[in-house]
């Protein structure tokens, strides 16, 4: 049985290959630019893999997407529409997600980013009001499994915790809204809005002015979704007007964020480098192998991509 990997480069090969060994010892593991003959691949594992490779593999069996999103997959036009694609999402992933947005909650609930700027500037300022989580209304946007943790984690530290989808929810406990129809309603009780959505279609550009004028004046976002959920001059425009007031943003349409966007030097903005949700090798080579075996045995596979719902 032969796994292919593209996540990490060459020089993360000897890494994936030792993770390997604890969880499918008999597993040979290739690199992606490794002399291996295309129809002895079994298993890919990707991270963005270069237009047309996916193709060349005629008996490929499963994708495995090294990330829970697959939207860097369908950016090649040529991938093989036949062979499942498998989201990585793992109880690492779901932790880390939850504890992403919690920290960017908590440090836009303190205003964490203007004492830092202070700080650079050796000012000191007395902030004299201060808000606790139970002050502020989290609006969660995408209630799959990082959607659900995070709702969960930030509702037991007390924010009040609503989410949204855009088909029926699966926030137990919480208040929940679905579709467009209640799309309003959510935003009009989000002090901090979180987008966790997909990447599909239909999600294109959904942080626009149009969703950001309807949250309550004052209010922050937190992007942990993808760069294309987001019209980045509509946000800085509605930091620029007040309508928000600050936001974190970890995944941009360009990445790295090249040196000249202006998104790096807004008072109102924390820029974190795509690091919400990234288990580390060891946990994606236990999730792949758990994978492949359940695939061998002709299991169900969990988080299989849909193309119905894109993603
Ligand atoms: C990273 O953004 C992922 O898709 O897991």
């Amino acid at each position: 049985m032969r796994l292919i990997i593209n996540s990490g480069g060459a020089q993360a090969i000897d890494d994936w290959r030792a993770n390997f060994q604890a969880f499918a010892p008999g597993l040979e593991v290739a690199g992606w630019h490794d002399d291996v003959d295309p129809a002895s691949v079994d298993y890919a594992l990707v991270w963005e893999p270069d237009p047309g490779r996916l193709a060349t593999f005629p008996n490929l069996k499963l994708i495995i997407s090294a990330g829970a999103g697959v939207d860097h997959i369908l950016a090649d036009p040529q991938w093989p529409r036949h062979v499942p694609i498998a989201r990585m999402v793992t109880a690492r992933t779901q932790t880390e997600m939850a504890e992403f947005v919690l920290t960017s909650a908590l440090m836009l609930t303190r205003d964490i980013k203007r004492a830092v700027d202070n700080q650079a500037r050796r000012h000191w300022e007395f902030f004299d009001s201060v808000r606790v989580a139970a002050d502020l209304r989290v609006g969660i946007m995408g209630l799959g499994h990082l959607g659900v943790a995070s709702a969960q984690l930030l509702s037991r530290v007390g924010f009040q915790v609503s989410g949204w989808s855009r088909g029926a929810s699966r926030l137990e406990g919480l208040p929940s809204y679905a579709g467009q129809d209640q799309f309003g309603a959510f935003l009009a009780a989000a002090d901090i809005l979180v987008c966790l959505l997909p990447a599909t279609d239909s999600t294109r550009g959904i942080l626009n002015a149009a969703t950001l004028s309807r949250l309550p004046r004052g209010a922050c976002l937190i992007n942990a979704g993808r760069g294309s959920h987001m019209v980045a001059r509509d946000v800085v425009a509605a930091l620029n007007s007040g309508q928000l007031s600050q936001a974190v943003l970890d995944v941009f349409d360009e990445e790295p964020l090249p040196p000249e966007s202006p998104l790096w030097s807004h008072p109102g903005i924390i820029v974190t480098p795509h690091c919400a949700a990234i288990p580390d090798r060891r946990e994606r080579a236990r999730h792949t192998a758990f994978l492949i075996a359940a695939n061998e045995r002709g299991d169900a596979l969990p988080n299989v991509y849909d193309a119905r719902r894109g993603y």
